[in-house]
């Protein structure tokens, strides 16, 4: 008894990785299915580290673990409910008897174009994404989103050509894929959003002053010297000026405080 209870301790240790898969003390375990297989996993992980937990490797099909990048799309179902689930594993914690695959990748259509040839009109979507009229308006591409981005809406807004509007309704897309998963008219949602939001931020949002001034600050060579000074300091030097550096207190008012030191302001 004595050997079968530290085998499974060492078998605990050598399969948690990752900065949340250490078992919490006394963690119940439940059945979960991947890609059809049973597993059984503490209850409180996450499907990635779930999976992790079973013996699974990630090469593909995650990347941030912090429902950021959009690489670790999922798919699921649980007993008794006809409904199809969907989740990032990075996010979603496992429940008992879920069925579930990951769709790291969904192949859809991305067009090709020259960015800085391209107009900040609509028509521009349009000849890149013909078939984005092809929408129905069906809404089982917001239905799926897993950041909750109203992705019927922006596609709406890209047939009317309004570009700012598609940008703005998009913003939060990790472009994990999943609303073209389900898109019965297989539009590439994604991929035209994210022209959306190129042209938008680089061809129809004002310039920012600030960003201007400092970006002509640095092609005149102001920081070279400074630059030059840090390069040649040994790693020690360069931590202690990190960790003594001036910082902007957490409450101060946005855009009144300003360091002691503004040599290079
Ligand atoms: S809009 Fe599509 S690609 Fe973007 S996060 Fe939502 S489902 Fe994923
Ligand atoms: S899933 Fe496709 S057809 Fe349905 S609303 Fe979204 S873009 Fe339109
Ligand atoms: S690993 Fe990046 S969103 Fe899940």
């Amino acid at each position: 008894m004595e050997k079968e209870r530290n085998r499974m301790d060492d078998k605990k240790k050598a399969m948690a990785t990752g900065d949340r898969a250490v078992l919490p003390e006394g963690a119940r375990t439940i059945p979960i299915y991947v890609m059809g297989k049973r597993y059984e996993v503490p209850e409180t992980l996450t499907i990635l580290k779930a999976m992790e937990f079973a013996g699974f490797k990630f090469l593909r099909g995650c990347g941030c673990r912090g429902g950021i990048c959009g690489a670790c799309s999922t798919v699921y179902r649980k007993p008794g409910d006809y409904k199809l689930q969907v989740g990032l594993a990075c996010q979603t914690v496992v429940e008992p008897n879920m069925y579930l695959a990951q769709i790291p990748f969904y192949p859809a259509n991305r067009a090709n174009y020259s960015y800085p040839d391209i107009k900040p009109a609509g028509e521009e979507l349009f000849k890149l994404y013909p078939e984005v009229f092809r929408c129905v308006a069906c809404n089982a591409c917001t239905k799926v989103c897993p950041m909750d981005v109203k992705v019927m809406d922006y596609i709406a807004a890209v047939k009317r050509g309004d570009i700012t509007k598609a940008a703005k309704l998009s913003f939060d897309c990790i472009q994990c894929g999943l609303c073209a998963s389900r898109c019965m008219a297989e539009i590439s949602q994604y991929h035209i959003a994210q022209v959306a939001r190129r042209i938008y931020g680089g061809k129809i949002m004002p310039g920012s002053g600030h960003l201007q001034k400092r970006v002509g600050e640095i092609n005149s060579g102001r920081y070279d010297g400074m630059l030059k000074e840090l390069t040649r300091m040994d790693v020690k030097a360069v931590e202690k000026l990190y960790v003594e550096r001036e910082r902007e207190p957490d409450d101060s008012m946005p855009g009144q405080w300003l360091p002691k030191d503004r040599q290079y302001l």
